[in-house]
């Protein structure tokens, strides 16, 4: 039976075999979620009906990430299209943007310092939502099923009822005080006054019906009429600003990919306002021209190049922003003579300064925390067709305030540099390119990826991505280098410790396990401070080899992610 063919989480560091099988392969944070995308696979949808089954299915059982309050990217290629001449890759961009009231200065408290809790908590902190008119345009340019049957698996788990995962439990617990703040809030998620207990039935008749509605209507469903009263009504409850007219106007835009290469496989990934495929193409791009192949995992020579790889790729990131605003483009920041420029000061030696690489600040802050907060989705179908969707509210649960019937609200307006050079919530440092307007949308690293190669026995293709904030595209390079340059099995590419470096604060982060106290050592005598860090970033991925099988693994990481395959082979 198909179920038997999900992997579940494992001790983190503990290599198993990924789930091998044919017919199509889905891997996701949420076991049911999962399991949504693979019955919709087996029921004869496409990677697209599939994915966006995935994402509806989060917003009931993994309401700290998967959303209809937040947005995302989707990165596709569908390969059959190239036939008929159009654009095989396509990119949509469901990022939420400032609302139309918002303004540059409206995360400063009296000191005119950045005051957290106004971009962090409440609604005040949500931008737009983009979900629910996003997954609605995906599926609808290249679904293949009828809309309702993609959205009726998500109804039947808010109706039914499902269990509360021990992630989610636990991401109750790191956060009741900022939930307890809002009884809508408490009232669903919380039993008295603590969060429910893993394996409690959960049912969401109000969201259910939403959702019938929602399969009925599409987006009109959300965005006009009592379910979108009802958000602008709790917003304003709590000193939030979003309006009617913000909700209606809210539109998807398709976009062209940044497309790249990277020994020997060919990448597609999210444009601005998303910095992840950026980073990854031009990181990527100064690791192979410093040698990365011919130096060993986990060894003193690679991490120090790709700390210094992502030390100038992310120094470029601080002149990003809304692609409408933005002074710099994926195609300035990754053509070859910007970044030969840029790695013109690589020392194979000694650590370059990052006061050096950009010259006006300095900054000790930590990297931040990370949570389990944005959600992955990496699926592939029968027919090779690859979709690759990352979705979040930023924050765990966005701003915490849950809108009954519709979910919690992000809190992505944190995204935005609330001051100039002030690091956010991920210790980014952010530029003018990145400030608040109305109507702009947040800065994003999210990495949503496709890649593929074509061998003599046949074309491979890779989807992956992940969540961790800023540790998403240095968690998602790891894992494509692990693939690529080791040719590492999917699952150890998942498991292998990882390391990570932002320009901001200038120190190389590593998990327990990822470095020998000589690494360490070898690295702080060239100049790196060393620190280590828990967990950088989760990332799921499904790959289909040249001979037609398919793989999926899930990161063993916080909780652990769900792969499945439609047939699996044991
Ligand atoms: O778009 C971004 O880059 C962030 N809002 C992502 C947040 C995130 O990954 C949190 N997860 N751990």
């Amino acid at each position: 039976m198909a179920l038997l063919g999900l992997v579940g989480p494992a001790t983190f560091g503990a290599s198993r075999p990924p789930v091998t099988g044919s017919g199509g392969a889905v891997s996701s944070d949420e076991r049911l979620a999962t399991e949504a995308g693979l019955e919709i696979l087996r029921s004869g949808g496409n990677a697209t009906d599939a994915a966006v089954a995935v994402a509806l299915a989060l917003a009931v059982v993994g309401p700290e990430a998967g959303n209809l309050g937040g947005g995302g990217f989707a990165v596709t290629r569908y390969p059959g299209t190239a036939r008929e001449g159009i654009s095989n890759v396509r990119f949509l961009d469901f990022r939420e943007v400032a609302p139309a009231a918002a303004h540059r200065d409206m995360y400063l408290g009296a000191d005119g310092k950045p005051d957290r809790d106004k971009s962090w908590n409440g609604p005040l902190a949500a931008g737009v939502p983009g979900s629910p008119t996003g997954l609605y345009e995906l599926h609808r340019a290249q679904g293949a099923l009828e809309w309702p049957q993609v959205v009726a698996p998500a109804i039947r788990l808010a109706e039914d009822g499902f269990p509360i995962s021990r992630r989610t439990h636990d991401s109750l617990v790191e956060d009741q005080a900022r939930l307890a703040r809002f009884p809508e809030t408490t009232a669903v998620w919380f039993d008295g006054d603590r969060p429910k207990t893993p394996g409690t039935v959960v049912k969401l008749p109000r969201l259910a019906s939403t959702l019938r509605r929602y399969a009925e209507l599409g987006p009109r469903a959300l965005v006009i009429g009592e379910v979108a009263k009802s958000i602008v009504e709790i917003s304003e409850k709590y000193g939030g600003i979003l309006s009617l007219q913000d909700l209606e106007s809210y539109l998807p835009t398709w976009r062209e990919p940044v497309r790249y290469k990277a020994f020997g496989w060919q990448l597609a990934g999210a444009d601005l306002p998303s910095s992840g495929a950026i980073l990854m193409a031009s990181s990527l791009w100064m690791m192979d021209r410093g040698g990365l192949p011919s130096t060993e995992p986990s060894s003193a020579d690679r991490t120090h190049l790709m700390a210094e790889a992502w030390r100038r790729a992310f120094a470029d990131r601080f002149l990003l922003g809304d692609p409408t605003t933005t002074g710099a483009t994926a195609s300035d920041l990754t053509e070859p003579a910007w970044l030969t420029d840029r790695w013109g000061s690589f020392d194979r030696q000694t650590a370059t300064d990052s006061a050096t690489v950009r010259l006006w600040s300095r900054v000790t802050r930590d990297a931040g925390a990370e949570s389990a907060d944005t959600t992955q989705i990496s699926v592939i179908d029968k027919d090779g067709n690859a979709v690759s969707v990352t979705t979040t509210l930023n924050g765990l649960f966005g701003g915490a305030l849950w809108v009954p019937g519709f979910g919690f609200l992000n809190n992505e307006m944190d995204d935005f540099a609330a001051a100039v050079q002030e690091p956010n919530e991920y210790g980014l440092v952010q530029g003018e390119a990145n400030v608040v307007r109305p109507g702009k949308k947040m800065l994003s690293s999210m990495s949503p990826t496709v890649a593929w190669k074509s061998t003599d026995a046949g074309e491979e293709i890779l989807v992956l991505g992940g969540r961790g904030g800023s540790r998403i595209p240095t968690g998602t390079m790891q894992v494509f280098v692990a693939l690529a340059v080791d040719d590492a099995g999917l699952q150890q590419a998942l498991d292998r410790p990882r390391v990570h470096h932002q320009w901001l604060p200038d120190a190389v982060y590593y998990e327990p396990d990822a470095l020998s106290p000589e690494t360490r050592a070898e690295l702080e005598r060239r100049g790196h401070r060393v620190d280590i860090k828990e967990s950088i970033a989760q990332i799921q991925a499904v790959r289909m080899r040249a001979d037609g099988s398919y793989e999926a693994a899930g990161d063993p990481r916080k909780g652990g992610g769900h792969g499945g395959v439609v047939d699996p082979i044991r």
